[in-house]
Formats: structure tokens, sequence, C-alpha cells
């Protein structure tokens, strides 16, 4: 059962304890309800993508209660700061270089070399973000595919006995996501949202790209520039090749090179992913040989990523 909590000292002390230990707890912000989870934690990421069911690895929004806490994760140019000083805290989520210091799980930014930032201004996010001290990473809390939240009920209908908890703040004033712009390379707006674009170039003193989405990019290399390993990957092996380095899954890969779960459990396969892509490319000598990953739940996320892993690059 997921835990209502009130929008008190002692239900955002329960809150934060949670996300603290690596549960997700939905919270209000001024656009929708967020899931939360702590953006550090790779269990705690991997089961945000679980508890939604999203079938791919998008990179989530970072939410931060200042500008100055925002700053040890991204880093901000004077065209960021500009911006972040006219509209935050506010309905405006920044894309910036990724600190590197950051330390934030890489399955929050898809191992992108850029993170997504908010700084909310809905006091009970505020207060949650300042009780838990470290950085949220939080979608909107709606099963994949589903509407966005505005309510704890909505919350509740979708995503009851998922997550630990929810903290009932009331209804959002904005009730549409927030506005994304991109400030790497040209600054563009990614998703058009709580803030008009009129307002941002007003800010920013010129016109800005548009049309984007982020989740589908019309820009190359937006977000298909994910980390690719330079070795070649092969899909559903369940033995390696004399040569491979193998990438294994499950008990069933008993000797491989590195295991994403022997148990066989996806969460954690999903939380070592990224990791174990990265150390399996830096040791092999060879091609890298994955197990086969089940096509359910978080294995569907999984698998989309390793095919784009495994696919021919230019
Ligand atoms: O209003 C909101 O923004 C809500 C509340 C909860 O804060 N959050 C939200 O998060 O809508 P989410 O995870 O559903 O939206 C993430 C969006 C995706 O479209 C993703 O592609 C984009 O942000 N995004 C995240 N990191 C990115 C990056 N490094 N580069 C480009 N786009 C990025
Ligand atoms: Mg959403």
């Amino acid at each position: 059962m997921t835990e209502t909590l009130a929008p008190t000292d002692a239900g955002l002390a329960r809150a934060a304890a949670l996300l603290a230990e690596g549960e997700l707890v939905a919270f209000p912000t001024e656009t929708v309800y967020g899931l939360g989870g702590d953006a550090r934690s790779d269990m705690a990421v991997a089961r945000i993508f679980e508890a939604k069911g999203r079938p791919r690895f998008n990179p989530l929004i970072v939410h931060l209660p200042d500008l100055e806490a925002a700053r040890s994760v991204g880093v901000f140019d004077d065209l960021a700061e500009r911006v972040a000083s006219a509209f935050w805290p506010g309905p405006l989520t920044l894309v910036v270089p990724l600190r590197p210091s950051a330390r934030l799980s890489p399955l929050v930014t898809a191992d992108l070399p850029s993170v997504a930032i908010r700084v909310p201004e809905h006091p009970v996010a505020q207060r949650l973000l300042r009780a838990f001290g470290g950085p949220v990473a939080a979608p909107s809390a709606n099963p994949s595919g589903k509407v966005s939240p505005t309510r704890a009920d909505h919350v509740l209908a979708g995503l009851n006995g998922r997550i630990a908890a929810v903290v009932d703040g009331g209804a959002c004033a904005v009730g549409l996501e927030s506005t994304i712009l991109g400030l790497v390379g040209a600054p563009a707006i990614l998703r058009p949202g709580g803030i008009p674009a009129e307002a941002l170039e007003a800010c920013l003193g010129r016109p800005l790209a548009s049309g984007g989405d982020s989740a589908k990019p019309t820009a190359p290399g937006q977000l298909l520039s994910h980390y690719a390993p330079t070795a070649p990957v092969r899909l559903n092996a369940s033995q390696p090749e004399p040569g491979e380095f193998w990438l294994g899954f499950g008990p069933e890969a008993e000797g491989a090179d590195l295991n994403l779960s022997e148990t066989g459990d996806l969460v954690e396969a999903a939380a070592n992913l990224f990791h174990f892509l990265r150390q399996a490319d830096a040791s092999a000598t060879g091609p890298i040989a994955v197990s086969p990953i089940p096509e359910k739940g978080l294995g569907r996320a999984i698998n989309d990523r390793l095919r784009r892993a495994a696919a021919p690059r230019g």
C-alpha cells in the first residue's frame, strides 16, 4: 500500500527519510505531481522506470531547491545564469552540461553528458527538497502513456502499491509540465510548457529554435548521442564465443565476466546497465556478448538500450 502523507513537518520528514532509503515518493510541484527518487541512487532511479512502466530509459529531470544547489549538478554559463535567475523557482527546466562531480546515477541522464534541472516553486516541493538535501529525479507521477497527475488521488489511481508514498499537497496550479529549454549548443525549446517561449526570448534577447521534442529529437544528436561502446555488441548470447567479453544476466550466465544481475532481477540489471556497459567496453579485447534479457517490465527498456548499443554506427 502507498502511504498518503500530509504536507506537515512530520509528513515531509517521513517523505525525506523514504527518499534517503531509495524509496519512491510522489510530491506536488506547481506543474504536475512528480514521481521522486534519489537521483544519486541507481536502484532508486531504476525503480522509477519500473513503477512507470517506461519502455525506454529517456533522461529524467533533476529537482533541486535553488540555483546554488543546481550549480553543483550542472554547469551554468552566463546565459544559463541569466535565465535561471529570471525564472527560478518556477515551471522551467534547463538542460545544461552535466558537472562530472555531480555523481548522479547515469540512468538519470540516460548517460548523456547533459542534465535537465528544475527548481520548482511549490512550497511543498521546496520543503521536501530541503528536508531531503539531495537531487531528486522526478518524471510525472503517472504510468507511462497516461495523463500527468495534478492531484494526489490521480497519482494513487495510477501508482497505488507501486510507490512508497505520495505527499498530498492539493491541486497543482499550472497543470501542465515545465517548459524545457536546451542550453547545450544554440538555445532551443525542447518541450513547450508552463513558461511561454516569448518570455524566454525576451530574457535571452534572441529568438529561439522551437518545435523540438527532446523525446522525439528532430535535431540529430540531441538524444541520439547516447554513449555507445566502441566494441561491437552481440545480443541474445546464451554463451560467449572465444575472445568475447560476456556481459551476463541471471543464474544461467554462470562464469560471465560481469553479470547484470546474478539472481535475474530486472531492477538490479537496469541499475547496473550503464556502469557495466562502460566497464565491459574498457575491459573487452573483442566483441561484447550480452545474455538474453526477458522482454517484460524493465527488460523492455534494457533491451531498447542494448539494441541501440548493438546498432551499426557511422
Ligand atoms: O513539470 C515537469 O517538468 C515535471 C515535474 C514533475 O517537474 N517533470 C517532468 O519530467 O515532466 P519528465 O521526466 O517526464 O520529463 C523529462 C523530459 C523528457 O522529455 C526528456 O527527454 C527531457 O526532459 N530531458 C531530460 N534530460 C534531458 C537532456 N539531458 N537532454 C535533452 N532532454 C532531456
Ligand atoms: Mg510525463
